[in-house]
């Protein structure tokens, strides 16, 4: 995986040595939940999730260059509902202490430029649930178009069910 750089960011492979700035934030069930996952229970369900994430290379560390730490995870995965081999689907998540800063929006922004410019994408999807207001603001300033509302598409691990609100944005569209 390349290593990306922004303003205040440095978005980077993880590594072993980020197993407890992992936990941090994927143990607070203000973060994993709104993205569809159950909050983490211990520090070696994060170590096995985290072996799991240097093995796929699909998710960028997010570093604060100010503290060096890892404070969130950025990714570009396979989307289920698109059968298209140059379409990926954009997923990200932040430890809570640094909600409200535009950081998401920054590093989401570095990465579609990698999508389009990179790796020559067709499409970047991202869905967020309807209570997910944060996360329909950050989709939005990136600049994607909604596409409308996929009624009861997720069940998510304590049966819970959840409209998802689906958005992309086509190389065409994007603008840098
Ligand atoms: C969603 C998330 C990544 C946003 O990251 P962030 O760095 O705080 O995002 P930004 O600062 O770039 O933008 C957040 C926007 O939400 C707005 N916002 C913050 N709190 C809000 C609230 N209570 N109600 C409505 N809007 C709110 C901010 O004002 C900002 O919009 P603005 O720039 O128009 O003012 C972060 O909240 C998070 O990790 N949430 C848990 C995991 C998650 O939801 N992942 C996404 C799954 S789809």
């Amino acid at each position: 995986m390349e290593t990306l750089i922004t303003e205040r960011l440095v978005l980077r492979p993880f590594r072993k040595e980020d197993l407890d700035d992992f936990y941090e934030y994927a143990k607070n069930p203000s973060v994993g939940p709104n993205a569809g996952w159950k909050p983490h229970e211990s520090k070696e369900e994060s170590r096995e999730i985290l072996e799991r994430f240097i093995a796929e290379e699909e998710s960028w560390a997010i570093i604060h260059k100010d503290t060096d730490k890892l404070i969130g995870s950025i990714g570009l995965h396979n989307d289920a509902r698109r059968n298209n081999s140059r379409v990926k689907m954009l997923g990200y998540v932040l430890n809570e202490a640094y909600w409200g800063q535009g950081i998401m929006t920054e590093a989401a922004k570095r990465v579609l430029k990698y999508a389009f410019e990179n790796l020559d994408l067709n499409l970047v999807s991202v869905y967020h649930y309807p209570s997910n207001i944060r996360s329909k603001r950050v989709i939005e300033k990136c600049g994607f178009h909604y596409e409308g509302t996929l009624r009861r598409a997720n069940e998510l691990y304590d049966g819970s069910i959840h409209d998802s609100m689906c958005y992309s944005l086509i190389k065409e569209e994007y603008r840098g």
